[in-house]
């Protein structure tokens, strides 16, 4: 009993320790290549990014998407997230984000990771 205890709180520790490391290099990522352009609450010059981990491309709604972006026909799943940032033109040619890359893998990683943690806000019914 005591032993299964241990584990679930080093578990936990672990579960709880690991998003808010990358969560601080993916807030400092985020700060310093996309809000220039970006927001979460709305769209901008670029659009709106919640919950943009796991929808398909050129859906954020009121936003007018490049026919590149429309086409793409891709998802975005981490795997695609981390190809994009890498290297937008080379992944969605034509596409209107004027954004070189991120070379580091790192930072990308970490960006992801808090992309991913940032949903839509559910609105009080
Ligand atoms: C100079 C402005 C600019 C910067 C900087 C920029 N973006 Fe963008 N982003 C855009 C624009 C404009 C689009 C729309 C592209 C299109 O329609 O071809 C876009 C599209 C996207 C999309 C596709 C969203 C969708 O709904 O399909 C993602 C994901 C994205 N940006 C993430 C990022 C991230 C993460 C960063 C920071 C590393 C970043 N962008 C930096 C302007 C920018």
């Amino acid at each position: 009993m005591l032993r299964a205890g241990v584990i679930t709180l080093a578990l936990t520790v672990l579960i709880s320790a690991v998003p808010a490391q990358a969560g601080e290099e993916g807030v400092a990522v985020f700060r310093g290549s996309c809000v220039a352009c970006h927001s979460f609450s709305q769209n901008r010059v670029g659009p709106g990014l919640a919950g943009v981990v796991g929808r398909p491309a050129a859906t954020a709604p009121g936003y007018v998407y490049s026919a590149a972006m429309r086409n793409s026909g891709i998802v975005w799943t981490e795997d695609k997230l981390d190809a994009f940032l890498a290297a937008p033109q080379t992944v969605v040619p034509g596409t209107k984000m004027t954004f070189m890359g991120i070379r580091d893998g790192g930072s990308r990683a970490a960006l992801i990771a808090y992309l991913k943690a940032q949903q839509p806000v559910q609105q009080p019914q």
